[in-house]
């Protein structure tokens, strides 16, 4: 029988990156409105600490896209504010440009915080949460993760990393309390939308989407209320829009297949 990871939010400390405006933000209201202390990080510092005031939450300002403050960011966040029990790796960067006009910089920082600081935030939390006893991870991945629109080569692709990941910690993680929610989302009205006006081919691609009704815009406040929704019930997927999430599912077909012909295969420190 499948294991379902149900948390209780009153009382627990969630952990949200990119907490300083956007999805990141309304993610905080969320977890705040559902009892838990939230710990906010992102780089600017005046906007976390205004937030965390607001939400009797904390503020730890970081740059995701250094790999000497990420190396570091777990363990500083529970000796200033005690432990973790939900790591929500939310921040992201986009990357809506033409691919022969990426620097080799940009194409780094793209993934290190996209994809390489959700990885090593979540090798850093994971220990530290079986220690006592549970945890939960969220990461918030896209539906760049499985479709390719022009200009967002870069971004698409540490998406899929991501989403990638995450099913791979599923399958590390049998038998142990550590749940996990993958976050795969259509377009969300915030600063990162209103980039993919800057590439008129990505423009063009989204705007037949909508004309198709396979996209539709879905309010954070919305993403927010069901992210806190699935971790409360131990949920693997936040698919959103609801009328595109026929796509991630057939890409989860291989996942799903492989994750039933493993069933009884657990972690080889399972119990
Ligand atoms: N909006 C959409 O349509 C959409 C669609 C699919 C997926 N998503 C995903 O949803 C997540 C949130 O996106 P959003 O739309 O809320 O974006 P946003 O409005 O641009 O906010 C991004 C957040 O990430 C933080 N951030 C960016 N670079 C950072 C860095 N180097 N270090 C630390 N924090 C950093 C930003 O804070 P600072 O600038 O203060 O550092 C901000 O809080 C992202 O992972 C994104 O890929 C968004």
């Amino acid at each position: 029988m499948r294991m379902i990871r149900s948390m209780e939010l009153r009382g627990k400390r969630v952990l949200i990156t990119g907490g300083s405006r956007g999805i990141g933000e309304a993610l905080a209201h969320a977890f705040a409105g559902a009892g838990a202390a939230v710990a906010l990080v992102a780089r600017s510092a005046a906007a976390l600490e205004s937030l965390a005031t607001q939400l009797g939450g904390t503020a730890h300002a970081a740059d995701l896209s250094d790999p000497a403050q990420v190396s570091t960011l777990i363990p500083r966040v529970e000796d200033q504010v005690g432990p973790i029990d939900v790591l929500v790796n939310n921040a992201g960067i986009d990357s809506t440009v033409d691919f022969t006009d990426v620097s080799d910089e940009h194409l780094r920082t793209v993934t290190e915080v996209n994809y390489l600081a959700p990885a090593e935030l979540c090798r850093q939390a994971v220990p530290r949460m079986l220690l006592r006893g549970g945890g939960h991870i969220v990461n918030v991945s896209s539906m760049g993760a499985y479709m390719a629109f022009p200009g967002c080569v870069a971004y698409a692709a540490s998406k899929a990393a991501l989403s990638q990941f995450t099913a791979g910690l599923r399958a590390d993680f049998r038998g142990l309390p550590i749940g996990t929610t993958l976050v795969e989302l259509g377009p969300v009205p915030t600063d990162m939308l209103a980039a993919v006006e800057e590439y008129p081919p990505m423009a063009m691609a989204f705007r037949r989407f909508y004309r198709m009704g396979l996209m539709v815009d879905v309010p954070r406040e919305k993403v927010a209320r069901e992210v806190v929704r699935a971790v409360t019930r131990g949920q693997r997927h936040v698919r959103l829009p609801r009328r595109s999430a026929s796509f991630p599912i057939l890409v989860a077909i291989p996942r799903r297949a492989t994750e039933l012909a493993l069933t009884g295969i657990p972690h080889q420190s399972a119990d």
